[in-house]
């Protein structure tokens, strides 16, 4: 038991009471962070001259030394710490002996700990967002292929108009594109430092706040000290973004697990993508898929339990507010997991464009565009409606596509019908009317298509406009 803070205690730390208390399994991860804070943190002491120039440089090699070990594996970071703090903090001692019992002059563990997930998860939003990136791009090139790939579009699960592949992967260009806008306005209203707020009321120490928050690359310091330690809203609000994300990544594995059935066979997941069966044979499972469907339900747990935790806590810093940390990080995990392994499946799979061209057309999904030649032809829209009512019976009846009927069947039906209604209800004509922005045809996509692309080109990095 290694712990910071012995001194009015008569009585060693019961084991069980100290296993449950402490942190160091999970937040050990923040070792880099703790390091980088802690060298921050000495450089504006010494600059306020509360700190010799020589302390602080005896108190960064010894930092740095620390951050070598670890990350070449010579020194581990054992479970004998309570916290992350307490190792680099005793390890430092170790080293440098008493320079380093100067480290936590004017900081509290709640402001250290503050910083440290903040500098975490400021990394986290990073990597998310070209995470998110990665897949628009792919999700653009299938935009850019398949404009003229003819697929039904369905609502109620039900076939109703025909559309493009091109179209159905711009909607998913438009979801993640938010997911992005939205890592980004939670990095901006984030990125204040809370370090120097100590562990409630700031501290007496003259320390320069908005220098320690500039060396961090902080837009400047936090301007309440209690909210500083106590504030878990930006994480609240990125397992919501992040929950946004799965629930959207959540829908698209929905749509390639029936895309990718027996009775579809829209799609093939590529083999690197798919899992066999142990008894089955004949079996390629789309197991990627359920697992990012599965995984969601995790992050949306996440969300709900940090609101949960933070309801009823009363000002400041509580230590039910360490709970943040698993959830947090197990939350960001899975995302970035979520994320990476679909943009690999996504960009490797297969598309059966004959398959999905026919589905569209079995589908009857041209049968508004068979009333509107009705209507161009001066029929009465309620009395086309009922004409290819009755020609989607026929085709029923004998098992073909409305395409399919000869032109002797489709007068038998209407006279009105001439040669000239194949044409009108080709699939490529369907969807090339449908030309107003935001709609399939193929101009309209185009157009989106451009926009799409020099928004992706443009674009600047989260946190550097
Ligand atoms: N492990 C703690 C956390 O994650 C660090 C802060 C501890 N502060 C304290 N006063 N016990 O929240």
């Amino acid at each position: 038991m290694a712990q910071l803070w012995g001194g009015r205690f008569t009585k060693e730390t019961d084991q069980l009471v100290y296993n449950f208390n402490a942190s160091i399994s999970f937040d050990k991860r923040f070792y880099k962070q703790d390091i980088r804070g802690s060298i921050a943190h000495v450089t504006m002491l010494a600059k306020q001259g509360i700190l010799t120039v020589k302390e602080k440089e005896q108190i960064i090699e010894g930092l740095e030394g620390i951050l070598r070990d670890v990350d070449n594996g010579f020194l581990e970071i054992t479970e004998e710490y309570e916290d992350i703090h307490s190792f680099v903090e005793s390890n430092l001692i170790d080293r440098i002996g008493d320079p380093g019992k100067k480290l936590h002059t004017g900081r509290s563990r709640n402001d250290q700990v503050a910083l440290d997930m903040k500098l975490y998860t400021r990394d986290e939003i990073l990597e998310l967002d070209e995470l998110l990136k990665d897949l628009l791009k792919v999700l653009l090139r299938l935009m850019k292929e398949n404009t003229e790939s003819y697929m039904p579009g369905f609502t109620h699960l039900q076939k109703a108009q025909p559309i493009t592949l091109a179209h159905h992967m711009g909607a998913y260009f438009e979801m993640f594109k938010r997911d992005r806008l939205r890592m980004k306005d939670i990095y901006k209203r984030m990125n204040y430092c809370p370090l120097g707020a100590g562990a409630l009321a700031g501290t007496t120490y003259p320390l320069d706040r908005e220098y320690t928050a500039e060396l961090l690359g902080f837009i400047g310091p936090t301007l309440n000290s209690m909210d500083s330690v106590s504030d878990r809203d930006y994480l609240i609000e990125l397992l919501s973004a992040m929950s946004t994300i799965m629930m959207h990544l959540s829908r698209f594995s929905e749509e390639v697990i029936i895309w990718n059935s027996n009775e579809y066979q829209f799609v093939e997941i590529d083999d690197a993508y798919s899992t066999g069966s142990s008894i089955m044979p004949q079996k390629k499972n789309p197991d990627i898929a359920e697992l990012v469907r599965g995984k969601t339900g995790r992050v949306y747990a996440a969300l709900l339990s940090l609101l949960t935790t933070m309801k009823g806590i009363p000002l400041a810093y509580n230590k039910d507010m360490q709970e943040d940390k698993e959830l947090v990080l197990d939350a960001i995990d899975t995302t970035k997991g979520c994320l990476t392994l679909f943009t690999g499946m996504l960009d490797t799979m297969g598309f059966n464009y004959s398959r999905m061209e026919d589905s569209a057309k079995h589908g009857f999904t041209n049968a508004t565009d068979a009333a509107d030649y009705l209507v161009n032809h001066g029929v009465p829209f309620r009395d086309a409606h009922g004409i290819v009512g009755q020609l989607v019976l026929y085709c029923i009846e004998k098992n073909i596509a409305l395409d399919e009927m000869s032109l002797e069947e489709f007068q038998a039906i209407s006279p009105v019908f001439e040669e000239d209604i194949y044409e009108a209800i080709s699939m490529k004509t369907c969807v090339e009317m449908r030309s107003t922005i935001g709609a399939p045809g193929r101009t309209a996509m185009e157009k989106v298509i451009a926009v799409q692309e020099a928004y992706l080109n443009a674009e600047t990095e989260v946190g550097k406009e």
